[in-house]
């Protein structure tokens, strides 16, 4: 059984225009990777992309090739744990990389994150963080100061799109 969670159901109010303004920076890709995918693939408005979808969840990687299978949406599925660099760095290059809400789940080990950003073959990287708590409160301080110093250290330049629980950084490589 795989269960959507709260953010994921309220994505679905302003997903057009999450994508529309992502992919104004970064240009409509040809191919994007969606690391920690959960459910996101199902409400992923774009049916001419290329969606490689990848996740440590066996359920929920199932849920994702049966709904590409039934949408006819062409990519590919498949386990990779966003911790093992070796498998990273096998990975070919693609337009875009989405990482959304996964990053908090490493707790702030900055070399990790830094990591897998550097090794990642893509002009773009989008990486979001909830801005609202499980209790669904608003966060005091919804922008990440770890994850600030990671991007300027790298020198990579970012632009933020704010929506009411999640925030998006659109990082340029
Ligand atoms: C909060 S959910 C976010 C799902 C999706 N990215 C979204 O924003 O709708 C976190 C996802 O990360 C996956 N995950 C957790 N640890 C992971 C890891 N080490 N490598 C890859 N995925 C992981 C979980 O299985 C889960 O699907």
């Amino acid at each position: 059984m795989v269960f959507e969670d709260r953010s994921i159901i309220e994505r679905k109010e302003y997903n057009k225009e999450l994508y529309t303004k992502i992919f104004n920076i970064t240009k409509k890709p040809k191919k994007i990777l969606d690391f920690g995918c959960g459910l996101n693939p199902l409400y992923f408005p774009y049916k001419d992309i290329y969606y490689i979808a990848t996740d440590i969840n066996k359920n929920i990687l199932k849920k994702v090739k049966k709904h590409f299978k039934k949408s006819n949406i062409k990519g590919e599925v498949f386990y990779l744990d966003i911790k093992d660099f070796n498998e990273i760095k096998k990975l070919n290059k693609v337009d875009v990389v989405f990482i959304f809400k996964v990053l908090d789940l490493l707790k702030k080990d900055k070399l990790t994150t830094l990591g897998i950003i550097k090794n990642l073959k893509t002009k773009f990287v989008v990486v979001s963080f909830p801005t609202k708590t499980v209790y669904g409160k608003r966060m005091n301080y919804p922008k990440r100061k770890w994850f600030d110093n990671i991007l300027n250290k790298l020198k990579y330049k970012y632009e933020i799109i704010r929506f009411f629980n999640e925030i998006f950084y659109i990082i340029r490589k």
